[in-house]
């Protein structure tokens, strides 16, 4: 038995012009996974995201399920399965929760799938919050509740990978830790997860195993629980503690 890669990246670059902003990455997500992107600003982890998503032209190979892509479009990856919540969320800010929701089934519903009363009540089980929200406008959801709803939007298009662009992002260290541990309850779901995220402990923890992205390459990478452990790591990411105020 063959196991092979859900996603895999062969020297994967991608350029603004004729600035490399990612440089030969190469990067295996695999089934039931959760991987982590870490790194600093200006690393490239977005740029890696959207470029996955097909937002981004790239150069390099691109593998899903053993078969390398040869075009590489938005409708294209939604069609495979993938799904991305960027770091700029985009909600529609002046639609209630719910209809937020319902959007993210869009592509299901028009693919002749009915199930999305379903997927709506399984996002509302996740996300309790969300359902007792579900008529308010979106724009006046707290951070963490705007975080939610749009990986709870992200779900109802069901994808066999989910990639969270710093879900961690301007929250608060309570609310970090509660959509930290519902991004490692997803996996449970079946969903394997790329997850990018500047707070490295906290990414780590969750993660079975991480990249660290320095400039556009990967600077190293190994098991979560290893790299938790790594001196570089410590240095440059994690600092001394084990939990201080970054998870
Ligand atoms: N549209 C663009 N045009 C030109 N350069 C860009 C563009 N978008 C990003 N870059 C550059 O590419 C590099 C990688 O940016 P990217 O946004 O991927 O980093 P990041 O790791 O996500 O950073 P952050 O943690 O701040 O979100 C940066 O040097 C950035 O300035
Ligand atoms: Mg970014």
């Amino acid at each position: 038995m063959s196991r092979q890669p859900l996603l895999k990246l062969e020297k994967f670059s991608v350029a603004y012009g004729s600035v490399r902003a990612i440089d030969e990455v190469c990067l295996e997500l695999n089934e039931g996974e959760i991987v982590t992107v870490i790194g600093p600003n200006g690393a490239g982890k977005s740029t890696i995201l959207n470029a996955i998503m097909g937002m981004l032209s790239s150069s390099g190979e691109t593998w899903l399920d053993g078969k390398m892509l040869v075009k590489h479009s938005v409708s294209q990856m939604v069609a495979n399965g993938l799904c991305l919540v960027p770091e700029t969320r985009e909600l529609f800010g002046s639609m209630s929760v719910q209809d937020n929701l319902i959007l993210g089934g869009f592509y299901r519903f028009r693919k002749g799938m009915r199930d999305q009363e379903e997927n709506l009540n399984s996002i509302f089980k996740i996300f309790p919050q969300l359902k007792e929200r579900r008529n308010q406008i979106a724009d006046t959801l707290s951070g963490g509740e705007r975080q939610m709803l749009a990986i709870g939007r992200a779900l109802m298009a069901k994808p066999r990978i989910l990639m969270l662009d710093e879900p961690s992002l301007g929250l608060a260290p309570k609310i970090v830790y509660e959509v930290l541990q519902t991004v490692s309850s997803l996996r449970a779901r079946g969903i394997s997860i790329l997850l990018v995220e500047q707070n490295a402990r906290g990414a780590l923890k969750i993660a079975d195993r991480g990249y660290v992205l320095e400039t556009g390459k990967v600077a190293l990478e190994g098991l979560a629980k290893d790299l938790l452990n790594d001196q570089k790591m410590i240095d440059t990411y994690l600092g001394l503690g084990n939990s201080s105020n970054n998870l």
